[in-house]
């Protein structure tokens, strides 16, 4: 066999062997055998100095010819499987973007705490700065300065867990009007102040009773307050958290640190009035505690009670949270079961 039939026989393999190359490491190991060193078209023009001087170029030009035609193969065989490689392997990573997710469980606010926020927000609202006191208080913010001296009868209204003989956990928001009393600096205008926060007191749990609690204070002092201010905000409050029907009424009271001190009711939501279960027939319910602030508080924290006066009161969210959903046992706010939680959800 001649030079060039046994190019164009290798050529015609090299042609079958690419075709039939189905991946590109087959690819590779064809190249290199074809058109490497050791291959056989290197060893064909090693040949070639036997040849005559006319028949050589001849050969020479074909055997170039043979190993370009090889060499286009080869790269385009390569493209394609590289193309093919790419599209398995973006079929089988597919994503398919609009399929739904799996849900991802996500927290929320305590009821309570939901509360608290409402009320919270609608006093920052109207001006109000919030004040977030200690849990565990001195006694002498607690009590004394709130005008119960030590043997004062009203003491007993509050149960009281000591952690030494001075220092207690507090068992009302309160001792927060006098801290901020002290504070507040009165030529820059009224004090104004909201007050959460967790309350102790030696009770027995049942259904009505927690020893720990919330409460959330207020207090306006400046010049020219008038009780009539205490009862329209109290009629914000009452309104913005059950609807702008309720009405608020003030029963005398008695706590020491307020002169006169009220009990404020609001029209019961659940019959607006009428009477039922939960008003006890009375078409009110009790809401709050509060009252004019007592001169002698304010002496008590060098604010002049003849110059300035306001009001204060104390409101309990717990009981709020189980008026407004008819939650009959103060307990289950407590104990956590998530199913319970679960009904306040306010993302609904
Ligand atoms: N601190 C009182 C209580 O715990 C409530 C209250 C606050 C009353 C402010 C009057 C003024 O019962």
């Amino acid at each position: 066999m001649g030079l060039k039939d046994k190019l164009t026989q290798l050529r015609d393999e090299g042609m079958a062997e690419i075709r039939n190359s189905k991946d590109l490491q087959k690819i590779n190991e064809v190249r290199v055998k074809m058109l490497g060193k050791k291959g056989p078209i290197t060893s064909v023009l090693r040949g070639m100095k036997e040849l005559s001087a006319e028949e050589r170029p001849v050969v020479g030009k074909f055997a170039n010819k043979v190993r370009d035609e090889l060499t286009t193969a080869i790269e385009d065989r390569r493209a394609e499987l590289e193309q093919a490689e790419l599209d398995a392997q973006l079929a089988e990573e597919k994503l398919d973007v609009t399929l739904p997710g799996t849900p991802v469980a996500q927290g929320q606010s305590h009821v309570i705490q939901q509360i608290i926020d409402q009320v919270v927000d609608l006093f920052v609202s109207m001006g109000y700065e919030v004040a977030v006191g200690d849990e565990v208080e001195q006694e002498v913010y607690n009590f004394e300065k709130l005008n119960l001296p030590k043997d004062h009868p009203a003491r007993d209204m509050q149960d009281t867990f000591y952690v030494t003989p001075t220092v207690l956990m507090r068992t009302q928001t309160s001792p927060m009007q006098a801290r901020m009393l002290e504070k507040h600096d009165f030529s820059q205008g009224p004090l104004k102040m909201i007050s959460p926060g967790k309350v102790y007191r030696r009770d027995t749990d049942d259904a009505t009773h927690s020893h720990q609690f919330n409460q959330i204070e207020g207090m306006v002092v400046g010049k020219h307050i008038t009780m009539a201010d205490l009862k329209g905000t109290l009629e914000v409050v009452a309104q913005s958290l059950f609807g702008d029907k309720l009405q608020v009424r003030l029963r005398p009271s008695y706590f020491p640190f307020t002169e006169p001190s009220v009990e404020a009711d609001i029209t019961c939501f659940n019959c607006m009035g009428k009477g039922c279960a939960i008003c006890k027939h009375t078409g009110w319910i009790e809401v709050l505690g509060a009252g004019m602030v007592h001169p002698n508080v304010l002496k008590m924290s060098g604010v002049d009670p003849e110059e300035y006066g306001g009001f204060a009161f104390g409101l309990g969210p717990d009981r709020f949270a189980m008026l407004k959903y008819g939650v009959d046992d103060i307990r289950n706010f407590y104990q956590n079961d998530v199913r319970f939680l679960n009904q306040f959800d306010e993302k609904g």
